[in-house]
């Protein structure tokens, strides 16, 4: 079955050899940025030739095979997805499947540097909520962690994304020795606007210049700084992905904790990672992977492609097992977050 009109009674959910049930696809449209972050790129990367990438059609129709295979929440992101050319015809077509029920969340991870200009679309197209990447609200540290980026101009798209009425969670990687003073005047920010702040361990994903004992800042050492300041109440809200959450009493605003570092969360892993080539990747933390470009493209019926996406979710690793420390030098995995996405 192909095209936008999954009805829910054609679905078989996809489930993993731990009974986890998976729900959640992150697509990577890109691996390309118009950042370059310390922690997640190198200044001089070599990205994949365009003629690799899939089109944004073979993208719509590999993010609907999941979508018939019971995934209901997409997340779209890169590198930066708002790069990519065209990509606001990718949210139109697969906002199709919110309107028919089969999707119940379509959102994006953005460093914000292009919303100004397509919030409004994207909203139009469905979508909800979305993340913007900012790791501190000083402009001259802005510069300095994302080696290219303008913080006036994420600020502005951030504005725009909630004019436009969406939902807004900022993520902050907390780095030890760059925004570690500033994390309560972020969440004072953040809430003080109605937006969630998520804060990110750092992973050691695909080589960087420079050394990542030095970023590292485990969440467990904000936890505890927080509570001179703050009262943290857990909840249990959650999003679908990985972070767990607190409320501010003070400022009535969600405060969320990604802690791939200090504990790990794969037990309730629900998630599968695809990139702009048609690799599937079932652990952000480890090296199996699964091609999906061959299937797609052998056939117009989807019959292979659905089993070979059942296969590799039939290989999902139990989870990841990340190291930060001197003795450690190698990271984890190759690929940087670039290409299989946050
Ligand atoms: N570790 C943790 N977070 C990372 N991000 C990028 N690279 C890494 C890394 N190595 C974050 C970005 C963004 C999200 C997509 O992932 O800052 O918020
Ligand atoms: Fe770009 Fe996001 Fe990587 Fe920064 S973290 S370089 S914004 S993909």
């Amino acid at each position: 079955m192909t095209g936008a009109s999954a009805t829910t009674d054609s679905i078989r959910p996809l489930v993993d050899p731990f009974g986890r049930g998976i729900e959640y696809l992150r697509v990577s449209v890109t691996d390309r940025c118009d950042f370059r972050c310390v922690y997640c790129m190198s200044e001089h990367m070599t990205f994949l030739p365009k003629k690799d990438l899939l089109t944004l059609e073979e993208l719509a129709r590999l993010c609907t095979a999941f979508v018939h295979q019971g995934v209901r929440k997409l997340r779209i992101t890169g590198g930066e997805p708002l790069v990519r050319k065209n990509i606001m015809w990718l949210f139109q077509t697969l906002g199709r499947h919110l309107e028919s029920g089969a999707l119940s969340d379509l959102t994006l991870t953005t460093n914000g540097s292009q919303l100004a200009r397509y919030a409004a679309d994207l909203r139009a197209a469905g979508v909800k909520r979305v993340n913007i990447s900012i790791d501190t609200l000083d402009p001259v540290k802005f510069r300095a962690i994302t080696r290219w980026g303008d913080l006036g101009v994420v600020l502005e798209g951030l504005d725009a994304a909630q004019k436009a009425g969406l939902a807004v969670k900022i993520n902050a990687v907390a780095l030890k020795g760059v925004n570690e003073d500033e994390i309560e005047g972020m969440i004072r920010f953040a809430h003080g606007r109605g937006a969630d702040l998520t804060l990110i361990e750092t992973m050691p994903l695909g080589d960087i210049e420079g050394d990542r004992t030095d970023q590292y800042l485990p969440l467990s050492v904000v936890r505890a700084r927080l509570l001179d300041r703050f009262t943290l109440e857990d909840i249990p809200y959650r999003t679908g992905g990985p972070a767990r959450y607190v409320k501010v009493k003070e400022t009535g605003g969600r405060l969320g904790f990604i802690t791939p570092m200090t504990h790990n969360f794969c037990e309730s892993c629900n998630r599968v990672r695809l990139t702009c080539t048609g690799t599937l990747y079932m652990c952000l933390g480890q090296d199996d992977a699964a091609d999906l470009r061959a299937p797609l493209r052998a056939s117009s019926d989807d019959a292979a492609l659905n089993e070979a996406i059942r296969a590799a979710i039939a290989r999902k690793p139990k989870g990841h097992d990340f190291v930060i420390d001197r003795a450690t030098s190698k990271p984890a995995v190759a690929r940087h977050m670039s290409v299989t996405g946050g």
